[in-house]
């Protein structure tokens, strides 16, 4: 079920010095039919990918058959719908079910364990390299981003110790944080916030521990967040507005290096939330409006 689209490749040096590229090849892991929705992507280790997956409003049936095909939004927050997934080194899977908490499943799967039901909308999982999850709770008022968007912070992150089975509250007043990336060494964590078109950075260790500042501003419609292989960089899907998409490469001191064209497969396609780097010159894409999984290949990016 794979298809291939070849999208010419260019690159060139504006007066910015920002890189703009395009995706050089796309091939597409076509879903299930009748399925749509692969919007956060993550690896089980040394095997393919696992993508949630879920019908267009992003909910999908954890309520019997309730939920099938039906995207009436009367039954926003009614039914599941699964966002943020992340894995651990052994393989454990931990994602965030919006109304219903925080999960956890094993590398076999199965059914899933509630670890933590006491959040408002959880939507975004990350895990340091000693497993501590981080994860974030995108509002205590709003389900809707289309409501939150007018004054709301009162998102916020947290961290979930699987040894003592422990949520920290880290950061509050957050608005709409909706991706989150550790760094390397775990010292911090980058937290978009979608309706302030900005990056924060929540220390972790060091000398400014607990305390937020302002990665990068001037961002619209950054949704997500994800660290480069060797942790050097980070990759933020941007929409600016619908049907426009660009993935873009932000150092780690929070510069816009390079801004990459989204297009090919996904010109009909309104917004797309993920981009995981799965090789040096290879993404996964994912869009919560896609019956498709994207695998991009970028060069220079
Ligand atoms: C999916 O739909 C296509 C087109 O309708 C059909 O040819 C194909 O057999 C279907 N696949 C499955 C697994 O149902
Ligand atoms: C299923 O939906 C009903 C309302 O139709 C709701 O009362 C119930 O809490 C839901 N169950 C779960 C597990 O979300
Ligand atoms: C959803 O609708 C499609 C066609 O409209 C149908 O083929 C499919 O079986 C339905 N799925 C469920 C779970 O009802
Ligand atoms: C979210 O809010 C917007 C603005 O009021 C509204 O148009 C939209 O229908 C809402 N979405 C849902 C699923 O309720
Ligand atoms: C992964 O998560 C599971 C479940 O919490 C835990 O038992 C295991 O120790 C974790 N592995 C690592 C490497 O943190
Ligand atoms: C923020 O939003 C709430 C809920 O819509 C509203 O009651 C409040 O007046 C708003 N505050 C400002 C400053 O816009
Ligand atoms: C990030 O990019 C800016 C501007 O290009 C540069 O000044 C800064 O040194 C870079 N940071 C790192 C850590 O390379
Ligand atoms: C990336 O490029 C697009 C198209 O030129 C532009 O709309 C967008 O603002 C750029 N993003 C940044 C952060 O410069």
């Amino acid at each position: 079920m794979k298809m291939s689209v070849v999208v010419v490749f260019a690159a060139l040096l504006l007066p910015s010095a920002v890189l703009s590229l395009e995706v050089s090849v796309y091939s597409m892991v076509m879903l299930p039919n009748n399925t749509i929705g692969p919007a956060y992507i993550t690896f089980l280790p040394g095997s393919p990918v696992v993508a949630l997956t879920g019908i267009s409003n992003g909910d999908y049936g954890w309520n019997g058959t309730l939920c099938d095909n039906n995207t009436s939004p009367s039954l926003f927050g009614t039914c599941g719908r699964a966002l943020g997934i992340a894995t651990n080194t052994s393989g454990f899977i931990y994602f965030c079910d919006a109304y219903k908490g925080l999960f956890g499943v094993g590398p076999s799967g199965g059914p899933a364990t509630l670890l933590f039901p006491y959040l408002f909308f959880c939507n975004a999982v990350d895990i340091d390299s000693i497993g501590m999850v981080y994860f974030t709770d995108g509002s205590q008022k709003y389900r809707n981003n289309s409501l939150a968007r007018i004054n709301d912070t009162s998102g916020r992150l947290l961290r979930y110790d699987p040894n003592t089975r422990d949520v920290t509250v880290l950061a509050t007043g957050l608005a709409t944080p909706t991706g989150i990336a550790l760094s390397s060494d775990n010292s911090y964590i980058l937290i978009t916030q979608l309706i302030k078109d900005t990056i924060l950075k929540f220390y972790i260790t060091g000398p400014k521990v607990d305390s937020l500042e302002v990665f990068a501003r001037n961002i619209p419609g950054a949704s997500n967040v994800r660290r480069s292989l060797d942790g050097s960089n980070y990759y933020v899907p941007q929409n600016p507005k619908p049907y426009s998409h660009f993935l873009l490469r932000i150092n780690s001191t929070g510069n816009v290096q390079a801004n990459l064209s989204i297009a090919g497969p996904y010109s009909n396609i309104a917004y797309f939330r993920d981009a995981r780097p799965v090789s040096p010159t290879a993404f996964y894409i994912g869009s919560q409006y896609a019956n498709f999984l994207g695998v991009a290949t970028i060069f220079g990016f």
